[in-house]
């Protein structure tokens, strides 16, 4: 984790105006720090506000007020044409039904992103688009339409359209929320593991305890403020159901890891036994 954080929000609001003219509150003061290398689980209900936060971190959109520096640098000032750079540049976005395009294959797909980045010839774009499928288990599905392939396997190629241009930061909105629950804890690894690989940050928004359980920060989002789930006195459900997942995890983790232990118990507890009798013939 870098010891800077690159993303900084002091006090920062979002309010809109409603049709009728009344005053929507959705973030009512966030404060948050994001180093890179740290993957951020964000929970909440439905109509909390995270995507309009994903929106405020993904440079989509401005705090109404309070402080959002994106590298030290303050959003208001940040114009939208270097805003759009910034976004080509730095951020990858995955998100929950996809967005793939439907006539084009995968590797065209993942190497659109490319076309408005520094102007790379055709060879060079397909060459990496296909270095990040392969990455990601896909080389065999790189001439193929989505509509061909299963919805892993779709969620994996906007994975690699998120990751194909190295952004520093990854946002991730509900992205396993069209997968079933299995597919989609292997989706959230391979995620995971490669943002994590290029030093990068990913933020993950899900409904999901057992994904949020994976980040190594959750918090939840609710009254407009963001709240730890690690700390013991956020009692929501949600807090108490990621803990009781990641407690769960671990002691997985630990049993994984330790084979030998649970071999070595295995061989005591059967002398324990021979000397009781207990396996004698
Ligand atoms: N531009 C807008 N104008 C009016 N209302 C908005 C606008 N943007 C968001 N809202 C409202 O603000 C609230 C928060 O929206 P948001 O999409 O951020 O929630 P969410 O936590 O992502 O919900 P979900 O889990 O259902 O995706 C909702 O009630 C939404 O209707
Ligand atoms: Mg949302």
């Amino acid at each position: 984790m870098t010891d800077k954080p690159f993303v900084t929000l002091r006090g920062v609001t979002r309010t809109v105006t409603l049709p009728e003219g009344d005053k929507l509150e959705i973030l009512r003061g966030i404060d948050l720090d994001i180093y890179g290398g740290e993957h951020i689980g964000i929970v909440g209900r439905s109509g909390t506000g995270k995507s309009t936060l994903l929106n405020l971190l993904g440079l989509l959109d401005k705090p109404t007020s309070g402080e959002l520096l994106w590298r030290g640098m303050a959003v208001q000032k940040i114009s939208d044409a270097k805003a759009a750079k910034i976004r080509g540049r730095d951020i990858g976005f995955v998100f929950q039904q996809f967005n793939l395009l439907p006539g084009r294959t995968a590797l065209e797909n993942v190497a659109a992103p490319m076309l408005y980045g520094s102007a790379k010839d055709v060879m060079t774009r397909n060459r990496r688009a296909l270095e990040v499928l392969a990455e990601l288990g896909l080389e065999n599905r790189a001439y193929d339409l989505p509509h061909r392939l299963s919805g892993g396997e779709q969620q994996r190629v906007a994975i690699a359209r998120a990751l194909v241009r190295q952004p520093k930061i990854v946002l991730a909105d509900e992205p396993t929320g069209a997968l079933d629950v299995e597919t989609g804890l292997h989706v959230i690894r391979m995620l995971e593991r490669a943002v994590l690989d290029l030093g990068a940050t990913l933020i993950t928004i899900t409904h999901d305890p057992k994904i949020a359980a994976m980040s190594t920060r959750a918090l939840e989002l609710a009254d407009g403020k963001l709240h730890p789930i690690e700390s013991e006195s956020n009692t929501s459900d949600i807090a108490q159901a990621v803990r009781a997942a990641k407690a769960d995890s671990q002691k997985q983790a630990v049993r994984a890891a330790s084979p030998a232990r649970s071999a070595s118990r295995a061989s005591a507890d059967a002398s324990a036994a021979d000397k009781q009798g207990v396996n004698a013939a």
